[in-house]
């Protein structure tokens, strides 16, 4: 099974994409990790789109496409999350060609629908950890412990430098121009599905499992 998040900035897609991953035994794949990585360990890649990055535009369809082909090709025999990845049509055909050239296929396309007001307190509440990628939130996720991820047990807990109120205007505009019309893209191929974004993470994860129960 390979099945692809979509949704807006701080809907919800890593969170669930974790969980996923853990309960179906899948390989997450976030673009957004791949380039934050990029970034961190100084590559030319991560130097070419820091400033892309913190300004919420999106990055070339060629260096992210880039980015899946090698992890596609580095990992085998598990089914793929895809999670921030296909962004515009151009990436959604080549991820069409990737997967064919290696005979899988895609079996569903989750939407995760969040109303752009509850964005913002979503986006300028998280924090991560650096250590092993647990997601949290000030209000609706926060820490179980006083400061230690409560997974891993890290105190290495940061905001992201985009997460703020003019980096996610930009990031919703492009989600809006360039991401949307993957809806009508997957309809016609009939595997999209939406689950409501706003209700509690586990509820979320509930409707996804029984949307996924059908693929095993
Ligand atoms: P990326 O890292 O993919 O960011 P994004 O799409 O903006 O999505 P986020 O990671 O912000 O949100 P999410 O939906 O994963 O939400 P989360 O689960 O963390 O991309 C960053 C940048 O990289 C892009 O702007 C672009 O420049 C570049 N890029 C990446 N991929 C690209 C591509 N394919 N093409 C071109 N450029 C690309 O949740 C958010 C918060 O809400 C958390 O604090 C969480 O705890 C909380 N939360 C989650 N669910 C709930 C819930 N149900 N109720 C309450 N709180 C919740």
């Amino acid at each position: 099974m390979n099945i692809i998040f979509l949704g807006a900035p701080g809907a919800g897609k890593g969170t669930q994409a974790r969980k996923v991953s853990t309960e179906f035994s899948m390989i997450q794949l976030s673009t957004g990790d791949m380039l934050r990585e990029a970034r961190m360990s100084n590559t030319s890649t991560g130097n070419k789109v820091s400033s892309i990055m913190d300004s919420g535009e999106l990055v070339t369809d060629e260096i992210v496409i880039a980015l899946i082909e090698e992890k596609l090709s580095e990992n085998h025999g598990k089914g793929f999350i895809f999670d921030g990845f296909p962004r515009t049509i151009g990436q959604a055909i080549a991820l069409d060609r990737l997967l064919e050239s290696k005979y899988i296929g895609l079996s569903a396309v989750v939407e995760i629908k969040v109303e752009n007001k509850v964005l913002i307190d979503r986006i300028t509440g998280r924090y991560t950890c650096q250590a092993c990628g647990e997601v949290y939130h000030e209000s609706s996720r926060p820490l179980e412990t006083n400061r230690n991820c409560d997974v891993c047990g890290s105190n290495n807990l940061k905001k992201r430098a985009d997460d703020n109120e003019v980096s996610l205007r930009t990031r919703l505009k492009e989600y809006n121009d360039k991401t949307e019309p993957l809806k009508e893209y997957y309809l016609d191929k009939e595997i999209l599905y939406s689950v409501d974004g706003l209700k509690p993470i586990d509820a979320i994860n509930a409707e996804i499992n029984k949307i996924l129960m059908k693929y095993l």
